[in-house]
């Protein structure tokens, strides 16, 4: 089986390389991306492609090692609410910071976030994550929540999910510092549980103004609750992953989680084939070296 995998995957490989002469991939980056007991950079196999329907194709910070604490300290109490703005519709959601209109910038609506107690998670944070990257970035990652590593620095994507994260971004030759990354919610739910529908509609607006700010070429929606909440599509990841999607015009890609994949190293080899679509957009093309 593995064997019959890995023949597969060269030839695949093979194909790729020869209809794309020119462009090339450190090996060591996918192997990397790809690595694990029972995998080989050759893992990269590339899925039958479905065609982009939504919406048209364009054309063509170091992760620090995450410090565990010795004791877990406190979280930062939350801030009340602001008084004088306006009621959402949502009774059990507090009224946000500041106007999203009045917003014209990711270093404006930073303070903004940090501010925020719209919901219960404010309660038990130890620290808000915005999201981090090139404002200006053409790819966007959007992920589900921060979980412990990124509640206590305050980065997204920094613990062990964020690590592989960092290895499919490297496999997809971009540099973490070039794209930009953000989660559906800004704080943690405690035990790492899935955000609650109103915890989300509450965070939701923070990543909608980040998207139209930042107005990515790309996103790439990493696991189910990135694609439900933002698109409020109710199917599961393994039915949308790698067939393209759109939100306000932005061609968006479906693919697993990094936390999934890690616990799932199979499935990585369908986040390659959906990475690979995401890469040809931008020209860029997997093949090996040499
Ligand atoms: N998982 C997420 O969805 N986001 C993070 O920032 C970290 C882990």
């Amino acid at each position: 089986m593995a064997q019959e995998f890995f023949e597969s995957l060269v030839a695949c490989i093979r194909k790729d390389a020869e209809a794309h002469p020119g462009q090339s991939i450190d090996p060591e980056v996918l192997r990397e991306f790809m690595g694990g007991a029972h995998s080989t950079p050759e893992n990269a196999a590339a899925a039958p492609r479905p065609t982009p329907t939504q919406t048209p194709l364009p054309s063509p910070r170091p992760a620090p090692v995450s410090a565990t604490p010795r004791s877990i300290p406190r979280p930062i109490p939350a801030p009340a609410p602001f008084p004088g703005r306006e009621q959402p519709q949502n009774a059990r959601i507090a009224p946000a910071p500041v106007a999203m209109e009045s917003i014209h910038s990711l270093d404006e609506l930073h303070p903004a976030v940090l501010a925020c107690s719209r919901c219960p998670l404010a309660a038990t944070r130890h620290n808000v994550v915005f999201g981090e990257g090139d404002p200006h970035a053409k790819l966007m990652f959007i992920g589900e929540g921060p979980g412990y590593d990124e509640d206590m620095q305050g980065r997204p994507f920094v613990g062990r999910a964020g690590q592989l994260l960092d290895k499919m971004i490297a496999a997809m030759q971009f540099k973490r510092e070039e794209v930009y990354i953000a989660n559906v919610v800004k704080c943690r739910p405690p035990g790492n549980r899935v955000p609650s529908p109103d915890e989300a509609a509450a965070c939701i607006g923070y990543l909608k103004k980040q998207i139209a700010l930042i107005r990515p070429e790309v996103i790439v929606l990493l696991g189910a609750t990135a694609v439900n909440f933002l698109l409020g599509k109710r199917e599961g990841i393994t039915r949308l992953r790698g067939k393209w999607l759109g939100y306000d015009g932005i061609p968006v890609m479906p693919t697993f989680h990094p936390a999934f994949l890690l616990r799932q190293e199979s499935a990585k080899r369908e986040a390659w084939a959906d990475l690979q679509q995401v890469m040809k957009v931008f020209g860029k093309v997997y093949r090996r070296q040499g």
